[in-house]
């Protein structure tokens, strides 16, 4: 279905709502993959930071994968090695477990990234991501949708140290200035919204984000 980073993705994208939250914390992914299982208690953290989150919906209209953006998609350890300085908007995302290994990653990937660029100003000069070195499934799609891989640190998951990867996408060309994300916020100074795409207006719940803000840690 996908045909990769560059053209259309089978998702739509759309604002994250609390049943979202709900339905996210009872994903269980296969094998190794469990270790980015949601906890149910995670639900009151990202609850708090719906804003920072976006949904990719499946053809049917059901919640078919996830983005947040911002400080909830940062690594602790990242965090303490200094490896996220401005100027570039972190992102987190999972596809539903029924979803992944289907070829659908990069397609995935591009189109939270599409989404989040028409809602930002301006937008941001590069995206970066956290992935578990492990995941090269993960690593793959992520080179596919334009990431590129950096420097490699280690940060504990559920008392395990465990290596990380940094991935981070070129410059873009419109980009510059400070990334003050405004998801959510200044609903009429936002970019028309990409075709297909439903009114930037339904966004978020109104508070703004900013790549500075703490939000919540999904399956890390
Ligand atoms: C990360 C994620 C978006 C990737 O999307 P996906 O649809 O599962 O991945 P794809 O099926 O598109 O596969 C991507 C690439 O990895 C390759 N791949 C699949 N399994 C692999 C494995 N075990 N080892 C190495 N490469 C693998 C595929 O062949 C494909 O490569 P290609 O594009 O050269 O053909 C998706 O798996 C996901 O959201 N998973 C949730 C859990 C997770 O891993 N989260 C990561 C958070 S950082």
């Amino acid at each position: 279905m996908s045909d990769g980073a560059s053209g259309a993705a089978p998702f739509l994208l759309r604002p994250f709502t609390e049943d979202d939250a709900r339905a996210l914390v009872g994903w269980r992914y296969d094998g190794p993959y469990a270790f980015y299982d949601p906890a149910a208690e995670d639900l009151p953290a990202i609850l708090a930071e719906l804003p920072a989150y976006a949904a990719a919906e499946d053809g049917w209209g059901a919640l078919a994968g996830f983005f947040v953006f911002g400080a909830g998609a940062r690594v602790p350890g990242g965090e303490r090695a200094g490896l996220y300085p401005p100027g570039a908007l972190d992102v987190g995302l999972g596809l539903r477990p029924d979803l992944v290994g289907r070829g659908l990653g990069a397609g995935f990937v591009a189109a939270g990234l599409a989404y989040v660029r028409g809602r930002v100003a301006p937008p941001p000069a590069r995206f970066r991501l956290s992935v578990a070195a492990w995941n090269l499934r993960a690593v793959r799609a992520y080179e596919r949708a334009g990431f590129r891989p950096g420097p490699r640190f280690t940060s504990p998951v559920r008392g395990k140290e465990t290596a990380f990867l940094l991935m981070t996408t070129p410059p873009a060309a419109d980009a510059g200035g400070p990334i003050l994300c405004t998801i959510g916020r200044d609903q009429d100074s936002r970019p028309a919204p990409l075709p297909g795409e439903p009114p930037p207006g339904a966004l978020g719940s109104g508070r703004p984000l900013s790549d500075e803000e703490p939000g919540p840690a999904i399956g890390r």
